[in-house]
């Protein structure tokens, strides 16, 4: 037996206890005769102590020679500790060692293995697995496997059942782009990776198994950021025989169930907000509802006062930022340049100063009196002391600089508390975008997802008007999660392949094998998939998914621990009739 306890679990009541432990050594400090050694392993730490006076000299060399991270077991007895530690769970008592056996030694460690480390983040990567070792970055992991359960808990007692689909698929043109996979036997061939289980999640519904689900890998070959990685995993569900109103409610259900188990906390029912509503009041499909700042609409209140840029522009959309009517000239400046640049793309900003004394300031004084001014800073709800920012230009841009500005202000004025929880399903998506670059529509969600069927007309002379029955989940400003109520009929589906671009050649080729599965009886079906590394980062607080994936890729794309993607070998590449120039070195 390697150990008797773990370093987390012993306390006053095993006073006296012979035990042995087994971990790593944190920390050794040698002083006047007295040596402590700090015991680690996943529960916890225990300290070690031993007295030269008291213990034999072989003992005492041992622990001499110890060093950070080496592995050891500890046999001895629980003693209550004279001066306590109430912050350490084991802090109420220490061990008295009869031996250490040193289990395996270990080089120096290329940062600390401590909460507040000092290894950059490249560092860390590489070393992943000491950095696992390290608090913060287990919790993660251990809060991560707690929600998997909780998932799993619950959809098992709601009658679905974990179905794993193929990860070597077909590649097709809809969505990101794929990894794919060349066939050593299919010469010339490839499989592509999932981007997702959709298609066969589907075919479960065809074939009868009414409510699926998987805790999921998925693989999208797109640019990374904070939450985006190329392979990310999903709880995916579907369900046959149900409605919009099913879906919601049973997913509702999840995640309430998840954040009660996980963090205890009672989410009240969930609002829901149409994505028009959503665009017109904060200009984004995911809103973040833990601050106000909506958005308010101008036009009609500049026009005619000879200011060219708002007369000109189609919208004028203002928001109210609280308690910031003094900002400097230097801060409204740094704002005015943050705005500007590329990734939010607005011409410039206008701001209307509303001082505690009730007087008005703005940046175009020159055109509007201080009558109208006041007029605008009461339809955006601004009391004295706030400053009200306002955007200008086409409607759609217009709103999504503003959304950037507003989120931005949230930040600097701590309003997106990381312990405040805002939950909200956005419904009635459009079912198709047009694309002005590519010159064709785009399903919004996914090629598969069911038009709402009041709309269903509109598809033949004004497709970007129809609604579909999609929905997203978003906590916070993140969407959490999405999916739709599906097309099940043939001849809907062939009549959506179309609108998309596809000629009915194509569509058969890519999805003859679904289209052909509608016509044997397809029951009415609709689903969802949540995305798991952002829910676990959201419940644990942070911005990155990363932190919540035991392994996970950097911003180019790279595994740098096991140095991945890496080039092939000339014969396995002959093997897979590849040819391939290879990069420089
Ligand atoms: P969708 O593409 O919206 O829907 O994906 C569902 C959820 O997955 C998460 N997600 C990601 N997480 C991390 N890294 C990524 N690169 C990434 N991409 C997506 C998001 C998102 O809400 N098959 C449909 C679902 C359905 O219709 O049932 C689908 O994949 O949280």
């Amino acid at each position: 037996m390697y150990r008797s306890n773990t370093c987390g679990e012993l306390n006053a009541s095993f006073t006296g206890k012979n035990v042995t432990l087994a971990g790593w050594v944190q920390k050794i400090r040698d002083k006047g005769g007295l040596i402590w050694i700090d015991l680690r392993d996943r529960y916890g730490i225990t300290q070690i102590i031993l007295n030269e006076s008291e213990d034999g000299a072989d003992l005492i060399s041992t622990a001499r020679n110890l060093g950070r991270e080496y592995v050891i077991q500890v046999k001895g007895t629980v003693i209550e500790r004279s001066a306590k530690n109430d912050k350490m769970a084991t802090g109420d008592i220490e061990i008295k060692p009869s031996d250490i056996i040193l289990l395996n030694q270990a080089v120096l460690p290329p940062f600390l293995i401590e909460d507040e480390t000092d290894g950059g983040d490249d560092l860390r990567m590489k070393y992943r697995y000491l950095d696992i070792r390290r608090n913060p970055v287990r919790k993660n992991l251990e809060l991560r496997h707690r929600v998997n359960q909780v998932v799993r808990r619950y959809l098992d007692s709601q009658n679905f059942i974990d179905v794993e689909t193929p990860v070597l698929i077909k590649s097709t043109p809809e969505g990101a782009r794929d990894f794919v996979v060349p066939s050593r036997m299919n010469p010339g061939e490839f499989y592509a990776l999932p981007q997702s289980p959709q298609t066969f999640k589907q075919l479960l519904m065809v074939a009868g198994m009414d409510r699926y689900f998987q805790i999921v890998k998925c693989f999208r070959d797109e640019d990374l950021r904070a939450d985006r990685q190329p392979e990310f995993t999903q709880i995916d569900c579907e369900m046959a025989f149900v409605d919009q109103e099913d879906i919601l409610n049973t997913f509702e259900g999840m995640t309430k169930a998840v954040f009660q188990e996980v963090l205890g906390i009672t989410l009240p029912e969930f609002r829901r907000m149409p994505y028009s509503e959503a665009m017109q009041r904060f200009g984004s499909d995911k809103p973040d509802l833990r601050f106000g700042m909506e958005f308010t609409y101008l036009k009609d209140l500049t026009e005619g006062a000879g200011f060219p840029v708002f007369d000109q522009a189609e919208s004028v959309i203002g928001i109210a930022a609280e308690g910031c009517a003094e900002y400097t000239r230097k801060q409204l400046d740094e704002l005015t340049d943050w705005v500007k640049r590329p990734q939010i793309g607005a011409g410039g900003l206008i701001y209307v100063r509303y001082g505690t004394n009730g007087e008005i300031k703005s940046s175009v004084d020159k055109f509007y009196s201080e009558d109208i001014l006041k007029q605008w800073l009461e339809l955006a709800g601004a009391k004295p002391g706030d400053l009200l920012f306002v955007l200008c230009g086409k409607p759609e841009k217009t709103q999504k600089a503003l959304n950037e500005l507003r989120l931005e202000m949230g930040n600097r004025l701590g309003l997106r508390k990381k312990d405040t929880f805002e939950v909200l399903w956005v419904v009635d998506f459009p079912l198709l975008e047009f694309i002005e670059e590519e010159g064709r529509y785009f399903a919004m969600h996914h090629p598969f997802t069911s038009p709402k069927p009041e709309d269903i007309a509109l598809l033949e002379n004004d497709p970007g008007k129809v609604r579909a029955n999609a929905y997203d989940l978003v906590i916070n400003g993140v969407e959490i999660g999405g999916g739709s109520i599906r097309i099940h009929n043939r001849e809907l589906q062939a009549r959506m392949f179309s609108l998309l671009g596809f000629s009915d050649e194509e569509a058969k080729k890519q999805f003859g094998f679904l289209m052909d599965a509608f016509e044997f009886g397809a029951p009415p079906h609709g689903g969802l998939a949540f995305g798991f590394d952002r829910l676990c980062s959201l419940l644990g607080g942070s911005d990155s998914i990363r932190d919540f994936i035991a392994f996970p890729k950097n911003n180019s794309g790279r595994d740098v621990m096991i140095d991945s993607p890496s080039t092939l070998d000339q014969k396995q590449l002959n093997e897979l009739s590849i040819a391939v120039t290879q990069p420089k070195a």
